[in-house]
């Protein structure tokens, strides 16, 4: 039914919101994850071309007994795996809000409140970081597009189209980074990776020795992109030393802080993020650490007229005529999309209907939680720590006493081997990295509803695994 009555849609939405609260109500009950195959699901899916229409209920019914039970449920307390926030129930709604008006923030005239919104939401974020008040920026659908928006700038700003060009990041920079040289044309190949320290920090005295390599080789270094939180370990890169070294020889600095930029919100973390306000440009995701469901990823730009420069195109069918300067303004002259969605609604209720003060209280809870994990581990004699916790990942590996004088190669096949019977468990999901060439269980703790207990239940529930596990494959 393409237009329901007033009446029908007040039903259909009685019977979303019982099922949406039944699911945050039952989450803990829950596995996070059960094991399944592709063919299972189509199994239950009706694979015919609908060419009737189905009835609301059954769509719910099919929703509630099929695409439910086969997710993994993310807003799990012991959902570890990658960098998943959980979504947040106010986002839920915050969702059904933004597609029931149906913005589409491209310029001011064409969603004047949500575009007010996006710049207000901005304007705070960019509060938080301690940017500049001439910095701005806008959101994107994740940390992959912002920093391919970032780098999209550099290369505008420093490009004097003479020579190759190369830019600079730890050989633990995510694989977004080198993913947005290939596809600007700058070319894998010229993304140079920089040696990292014993916690995973790029080591400046490498990154200056490449660039004056770099110099001496007649190529054009342009930028050095910084972590703000590693995906496998959640390292920080002394982000003030990288800015001398920019300015030095002249390279945009971009901060990737697409997981970690967040954590600047709790008290015990800030120090580590000294000088991340002083970048040129920084990614982070919103739908990582201010616990929103995809898709909500921030660009903020510290001279935002340098991006305009690499975005702006004009166009007849887009020019906007006899407008002010604020009412003129168009986003899609600072990012890569021209349609945008209304992101910026659930940014503005999360902030605005939490507040600072409790999100700083749950990102700092979060860190607490990798914190005591790192302590049961070190304090154990079956568990190993294999990096030091930062912010909120942790990467460890499972030595068993009957294990404990096999060769590493035998050990990292066993982890292997636990994770994946761990994920099949379904009581905590775990996902895993490589660090130093081994094998390790790694868990992020990125939701709210993690407790300290839940870190021990992660720990009972690996012994639990491992004992059922044949110790050699
Ligand atoms: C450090 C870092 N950068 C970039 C990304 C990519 O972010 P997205 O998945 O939002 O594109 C991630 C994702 O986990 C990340 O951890």
């Amino acid at each position: 039914m393409l237009e329901p009555s007033t009446d029908k849609i007040r039903d259909w939405g009685n019977s979303v919101m019982q099922l949406v609260a039944d699911y945050f109500g039952e989450l803990r009950d829950r596995r996070v994850y059960r094991h399944m195959s592709s063919q299972e699901i189509r199994d239950r899916l009706d694979v015919a071309l609908p060419i009737k229409g189905m009835h609301f209920d059954e769509l719910l019914r099919v929703f509630r007994e099929t695409v439910i039970p086969f997710s993994r449920q993310n807003a799990h307390p012991r959902m570890f795996g990658y960098v998943q926030s959980p979504g947040a129930p106010l986002a839920a709604l915050g969702d059904l809000l933004a597609s029931t008006l149906n913005a589409n923030l491209t310029v001011w005239r064409s969603a004047p409140a949500p575009v007010e919104l996006e710049r207000l939401t901005i304007n705070w974020i960019r509060q938080i970081l301690g940017f500049n008040a001439e910095a701005g920026g806008l959101f994107v659908s994740g940390g992959s597009m912002a920093n391919l928006a970032a780098i999209a700038a550099a290369r505008q700003a420093k490009d004097s189209s003479s020579g190759c060009l190369r830019m600079y990041a730890s050989s633990e920079t995510h694989f977004s980074i080198a993913k947005a040289a290939a596809l600007l044309g700058i070319g894998r190949q010229n993304v140079r990776h920089v040696a990292v320290d014993e916690h995973f920090r790029i080591r400046v005295d490498d990154l200056v020795s490449q660039i004056t390599a770099d110099l001496e080789a007649g190529c054009f270094p342009f930028c050095v992109v910084a972590n703000a939180g590693t995906v496998n370990t959640g390292a920080i890169d002394p982000l003030a030393e990288i800015r001398e070294v920019a300015n030095r020889f002249q390279l945009w600095m971009h901060v990737d802080g697409s997981y970690g930029a967040l954590a600047v919100l709790a008290k015990s973390a800030r120090e580590l993020f000294a000088g991340i306000e002083q970048a040129d440009s920084i990614a982070l995701d919103p739908h990582k650490w201010l616990y929103l469901p995809v898709d909500v990823g921030c660009v903020i730009y510290r001279v935002p007229e340098i991006a305009r420069a690499a975005f702006a195109h004009e166009a007849e069918y887009t020019r906007i005529i006899g407008e002010k300067a604020d009412e003129a303004f168009a986003f899609w002259d600072y990012g890569p999309e021209l349609s945008r969605r209304f992101r910026a609604l659930n940014v503005w209720m999360l902030l605005k209907g939490v507040g600072l003060e409790s999100l700083s209280e749950a990102i700092e809870s979060n860190l607490a939680c990798a914190r005591y994990f790192e302590s049961m581990v070190r304090a154990s004699d079956d568990f190993e720590m294999i990096a030091p916790v930062e912010l909120s990942i942790f990467c460890f590996r499972h030595v068993p006493m009957q294990l404990q004088s096999e060769s590493l190669q035998a050990i990292d096949a066993f982890n292997e081997r636990l994770l994946i019977a761990l994920q099949r468990d379904g009581s905590s999901y775990l996902s895993n990295a490589t660090l130093g060439g081994r094998f390790a269980l790694r868990g992020c703790v990125l939701n709210y509803r993690t407790t300290l207990r839940d870190m021990e239940i992660l720990l009972d529930d690996l012994r639990r695994v491992a004992r059922s596990l044949p110790t050699s494959a």
